[in-house]
C-alpha cells in the first residue's frame, strides 16, 4: 500500500472502509457476525430456560412435600368421619354385647355331642357358630351366648381358632362346663326339632340350648334325648303352626335348621313379637316350606307370651 492510500484511510471511519471493502469480503463477514449473536442469544435463552425449569421442580417438590405433611398432620391430629364413625360402631357392639352379658337373654350352644360329628360337619359347625356370633353383634338386642362343652384341646375349638377371626376374643362365654351345671333346670328350654310342643315365646329370663350338631347325615332326635336326659322342657320353632309345604321338583321338605339359622329367627322375633315376621325373615327359602297365607297377626303371637 503506498503512503497517499495509507493516509486516505486513516482518515476514514469504520464504516466507510467496510463499504470500501471488496464484494466478496462483504458477503463473508456479514452473516458470520449475526450467527454469533444468534448462538449467543439461544444460549442465553437455554440457560434461562433451565434456571426457570429447575425453580419450578423445586417449587413443585416442596408443595409436594407440603402436601404430605398437612395429610400426615390431618391424620394424626383428628380422625376423618370414616374411622370416626367406624371405631363408635365397634364401641357401641361392644356396649351392647357387654350389656346382653350382665343381663340379657340365654342362649347356650350345647357342645357336648360334638364326638357325633365328622370333620367336614366340624368344619361347619364353626362356620355357623361365627355366623351366629355375627348376628348377634348385628342386633341392637343381642343374647348373652354360651359355648357349653368346649374343651380347648378339641377339635371343634381348634377348628373355631383357625377359621373364625378373633375367635378368642368373641365377646361370649366359653366354657368346658355343661349347661345343665350352670343354669336352674326350670329357666332351660331345649330347643329341638323333634319336641312336641311349639315355641311361643322367647324370654329374657329363659334359657334357650341350641344342640351343637349337624346333619349331614341325618341322625334324629340326638338333641331331644340329651334334653330328656335331663328332664328339661324341650320346644321347636313353630313351623307347623304358620307355615305350610310349598311344592317343589325334589318334594324337598325339612324343618331341621342350622343353629345360626334358628338363632337368627329367634333374634326376628325378639325384635318383632310376630313369628310370621321372624319365620319370613329368617326360615331358609330351600327347606321347602313357605308361610300359611292365613298366618297368625302380631296380636295373635303376642296373646301366646305367657308360655314357654
Ligand atoms: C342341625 S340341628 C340338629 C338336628 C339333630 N338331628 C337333632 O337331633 O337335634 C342343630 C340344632 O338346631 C336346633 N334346631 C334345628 N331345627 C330346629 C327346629 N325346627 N326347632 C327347634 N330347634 C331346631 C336344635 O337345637 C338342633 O339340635
Amino acid at each position: 500500500m503506498d503512503a497517499e492510500l495509507q493516509e486516505d484511510c486513516s482518515q476514514k471511519d469504520e464504516s466507510s472502509i467496510y463499504y470500501d471493502l471488496p464484494d466478496v469480503l462483504r458477503i463473508t463477514v456479514e452473516p458470520e457476525r449475526n450467527n454469533r449473536e444468534e448462538t449467543e442469544l439461544s444460549k442465553n435463552v437455554m440457560r434461562k430456560q433451565k434456571n426457570w425449569e429447575r425453580t419450578l421442580e423445586v417449587k413443585r417438590s416442596k408443595r409436594k412435600e407440603e402436601k404430605k405433611r398437612k395429610k400426615l398432620n390431618r391424620q394424626n391430629k383428628e380422625p376423618n368421619d370414616h374411622q370416626l364413625s367406624k371405631r363408635a360402631i365397634k364401641a357401641e357392639v361392644k356396649e351392647r354385647l357387654e350389656g346382653a352379658r350382665g343381663a340379657g337373654a340365654c342362649l347356650c350352644v350345647d357342645l357336648s355331642m360334638t364326638h357325633c360329628l365328622s370333620d367336614k360337619e366340624i368344619s361347619r359347625l364353626a362356620a355357623q357358630i361365627r355366623r351366629l356370633y355375627g348376628s348377634n353383634r348385628k342386633s341392637l338386642n343381642p343374647f348373652h351366648i354360651f359355648l357349653t362343652e368346649l374343651r380347648e384341646d378339641s377339635r371343634l375349638h381348634q377348628e373355631c381358632v383357625r377359621m373364625n377371626d378373633g375367635f378368642l376374643k368373641y365377646l361370649i362365654d366359653v366354657t368346658e362346663d355343661s349347661w345343665f351345671d350352670l343354669f336352674p333346670s326350670e329357666d332351660v328350654v331345649y330347643l329341638t326339632p323333634d319336641a312336641n310342643e311349639a315355641l311361643e315365646c322367647v324370654k329374657d329370663d329363659k334359657i334357650y340350648i341350641l344342640g351343637g350338631l349337624v346333619d349331614e347325615t341325618i341322625q334324629k332326635k340326638i338333641s331331644l334325648s340329651r334334653a330328656n336326659e335331663f328332664g328339661v322342657h324341650t320346644a321347636r320353632l313353630p313351623i307347623d303352626e304358620y307355615m305350610v309345604k310349598k311344592p317343589n321338583p325334589k318334594n324337598f321338605h325339612s324343618k331341621i335348621l342350622a343353629i345360626n339359622q334358628v338363632f337368627d329367627i329367634l333374634l326376628s322375633f325378639r325384635e318383632t313379637r310376630d313369628w310370621t315376621k321372624a319365620l319370613l325373615a329368617g326360615f331358609p327359602p330351600g327347606k321347602g316350606y313357605e308361610l300359611q297365607t292365613s298366618a297368625a297377626s302380631p296380636e295373635g303371637s303376642a296373646l301366646l307370651d305367657n308360655s314357654l
